[in-house]
């Protein structure tokens, strides 16, 4: 029988929550999330316990990290399914704020820049993303102040930001990352999959193809893997691509041609009206 969870909608109510846990003695974990929870997302939960004994994940669809013309409205919400999902892993809780009592004055006049990388990749194509990220991410460390956060590596260059503001700003906190749980296909998990057609799912397949591609020219040096995964794009006319880059993970700037060691390779595309995004760690010889 799994135990109870508690369903906490108010700050005071999550503030009240850990005040108890702490003064038992626990270690906390959060794991932020906008809901519509999958096996990736389970995966997070699954780290958290791991590392601590309280496991709170927050259920958020945060307006400030979509642009006017994205997907806000249309993004999947399962609050109900979520819940039970993490009372099946043996999560303590679960906060799940409507967005007044996240903004109660309707937005944020405080904001959290995410700076230059803030505006590219991503961010170029997502103006202010990233900016409404780390305000939120930020808002909810400081309700739950966990000592550890867990982030999954799908998102690569939300999970750089969140390391660098934790770095700049001195956070108490340690940041766990995982990485990206995959269908039996390759497709990387997201909760925008489920917005996808039966025929556009198969030419979402194009990413995970993109990055084995690249991955497979490593040897050749990253114009090479450039050239690898945009050719799959230009086979698949089911896809638009947004953009495709080698990046230094140590910095996130643009891997040069000589580059040797690690890098990552970082892909977006439009499959329909579903924007996915997706990445592959890759050792150059
Ligand atoms: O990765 C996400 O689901 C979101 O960007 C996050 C970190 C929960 C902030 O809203």
């Amino acid at each position: 029988m799994p135990a109870p969870i508690q369903t906490l909608t108010t700050v005071a109510e999550a503030r009240a929550f850990v005040a108890s846990e702490r003064a038992a003695g626990r270690r906390i974990a959060l794991v932020p999330t906008m809901g519509a929870l999958h096996e990736g997302h389970l995966a997070l939960v699954r780290a958290a316990r791991e590392h601590a004994d309280t496991v709170i994940a927050s259920v958020f669809v945060n307006p400030m990290q979509f642009g006017p013309h994205e997907d806000l409205e249309r993004y999947p919400r399962s609050p109900e399914a979520d819940t039970a999902q993490l009372v099946v892993l043996g999560a303590e809780a679960v906060f799940m704020p409507e967005v007044a009592e996240m903004y109660p004055d309707g937005r944020s006049a405080t904001v959290v820049t995410a700076g230059h990388l803030g505006t590219v990749l991503e961010g170029r194509s997502r103006p202010g993303h990233f900016d409404g990220v780390l305000t939120v991410v930020t808002k909810l460390l400081s309700i739950v102040q966990p000592d550890v956060a867990v982030f999954g590596e799908k998102d690569a260059q939300q999970l750089f930001l969140v390391r660098r503001m934790v770095r700049d700003l001195n956070l108490p906190l340690e940041i766990v990352s995982v990485p990206t749980v995959r269908e039996r296909d390759g497709l990387a998990m997201s909760s925008r999959n489920a917005l996808l057609t039966a025929g556009e799912r198969q030419d979402a397949l194009a990413l995970s193809r993109a990055l084995e591609a690249a991955g497979a020219a490593a040897d050749r040096g990253v114009e090479a893997m450039l050239a690898a995964a945009q050719a799959v794009f230009q086979a698949d006319s089911g896809v638009q691509l947004d953009y495709l880059a080698v990046v230094d993970p140590a910095t996130f700037a643009p891997a040069s041609d000589d580059h040797h060691g690690s890098a990552q390779v970082l892909v977006a595309a439009r499959v329909g009206a579903v924007r996915l995004i997706d990445n592959a760690v890759v050792t150059l010889p």
